[in-house]
């Protein structure tokens, strides 16, 4: 029966985790997974997330199933994060929002979603993007195309470009955008651009769906969702999957969640009720615990404000190893321009290295590089910066 099955290839993020944990190299460096990691090179629980768990053990009174769509508190917590308290969305009741099994979760769901209630659509993803967009609406049979995002001569987003693309998406498609910390450039539109960029689409009648999984890693937790709440204030209707794994540290709890606005409290309840049926077809309902812990966080004043404090140390910590390497790079001689790495934002950036480049850097160094180029800024560290930056000059220098 399963004789004429062939090897699928390794996936391009999490099998490049896989090779690094099997690689003996005594000094290896992962820069490939978007993991946070603290100047030991940890990837440590956060306080605010221990402390809400001791509560959550010593309140815990069953372990009975959630609903199909998550608990309230949680969803309620979600949607004041995305939209701010005084939405007038959420006053409105025009947003429904559903747990996810991450944010990727939340993608597939929204995904079958679309597949199903939209089937003519295309999905637009930029170029580049994250390496498993396509996967995940391919998957589910929906068709991907692509518009322009990155220059790669100027390092840069081609805005002209990126228009001009989306000028051509017809009314009912839907455009994926990346609500913050583009991944892989880590470059994002400026708020004029938002704003020119919601008009576009309020103009061409495309559907947006945003992929929001860096709330709080770029400028803040507020202005992180400048590019969300601005296409809120021009379009009726939007798709919003977001996910917990980065800003809370919840990696393998899988939390996240999917919402979705409509024009109406009455279009928001039968579409919801549609992606309930999504879910209960593909895993039934959510697990709890990562949910309890950001609505613990999220509804408690201390928590919350620690919480808050721990995602801004994560954040300015990559900033400053985005500037250590810009700097230790050019005190090694490297005369190439790495300048625009310090003007990025989030995990990760596109680092110009070619495949060749990166293959060398795996296989001499033992140093884990997406192909694409794709470098996770969050795992140097003032320890690993010397050696890895002795080995892009290296082989910038071949
Ligand atoms: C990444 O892009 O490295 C992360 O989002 C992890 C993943 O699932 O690919």
């Amino acid at each position: 029966m399963f004789e004429h099955i062939q090897v699928a290839p390794a996936d391009p993020i999490l099998g490049l985790n896989d090779a690094y944990r099997n690689d003996p190299h005594p000094h290896k460096i992962n820069l490939g997974v978007g993991v946070f990691k603290d100047e030991n090179g940890a990837t440590p629980i956060l306080k605010s997330v221990k402390q809400a768990e001791e509560r959550l053990v010593e309140n815990e009174k069953t372990k009975s199933y959630l609903s199909i769509e998550g608990t309230e508190a949680y969803r309620q917590a979600v949607q004041t994060l995305l939209f701010g308290a005084d939405h007038e969305v959420i006053a409105k009741q025009r947003a429904h929002t559903a747990q996810s099994p991450g944010g990727t979760g939340a993608l597939r769901i929204a995904a079958e979603f679309i597949k199903k209630h939209l089937p003519e659509a295309t999905i637009w993803v930029s170029n580049p993007t994250w390496a498993n967009h396509q996967s995940i609406f391919q998957s589910v049979g929906l068709e991907v195309g692509s518009y322009a995002y990155y220059d790669s001569t100027a390092k840069s987003l081609d805005f002209e470009a990126m228009l001009a693309s989306l000028s051509q998406v017809p009314s009912g498609d839907v455009v994926l955008f990346h609500g913050c910390c583009h991944n892989p450039t880590g470059i994002d539109p400026t708020n004029e651009q938002w704003a020119q960029l919601a008009k576009l689409c309020s103009k061409q009648g495309f559907l947006p769906l945003f992929d929001f999984a860096y709330q709080g890693f770029g400028s803040g937790l507020e202005e992180d969702a400048t590019g969300l709440r601005v296409f809120l204030n021009q379009v009726q209707e939007m798709l919003i999957a977001n996910s917990f794994s980065k800003n809370f540290g919840l990696y393998n709890e899988r939390v996240g969640a999917l919402t979705v606005v409509c024009e109406s409290a009455e279009q928001a309840d039968a579409a919801f009720s549609q992606v309930k049926r999504c879910i209960r077809a593909n895993y039934s309902n959510p697990p709890s615990h990562g949910s309890a812990i950001v609505t613990e966080i999220l509804t408690d004043q201390h928590l919350r404000s620690l919480w808050e404090m721990e995602l801004k140390a994560m954040r300015t910590r990559i900033h400053e190893m985005r500037s250590l390497f810009v700097n230790t790079l050019r005190a090694k001689g490297v005369t190439q321009d790495f300048s625009f790495i310090s003007k990025q934002q989030g995990m990760f950036s596109f680092s110009g290295l070619t495949p060749d480049q990166v293959a060398q850097l795996r296989t001499e160094f033992g140093i884990y590089i997406v192909g694409s180029g794709r470098i996770s800024v969050a795992g140097m560290t003032k320890d690993n910066m010397e050696p890895l930056c002795d080995a892009i000059a290296k082989v910038l220098a071949d």
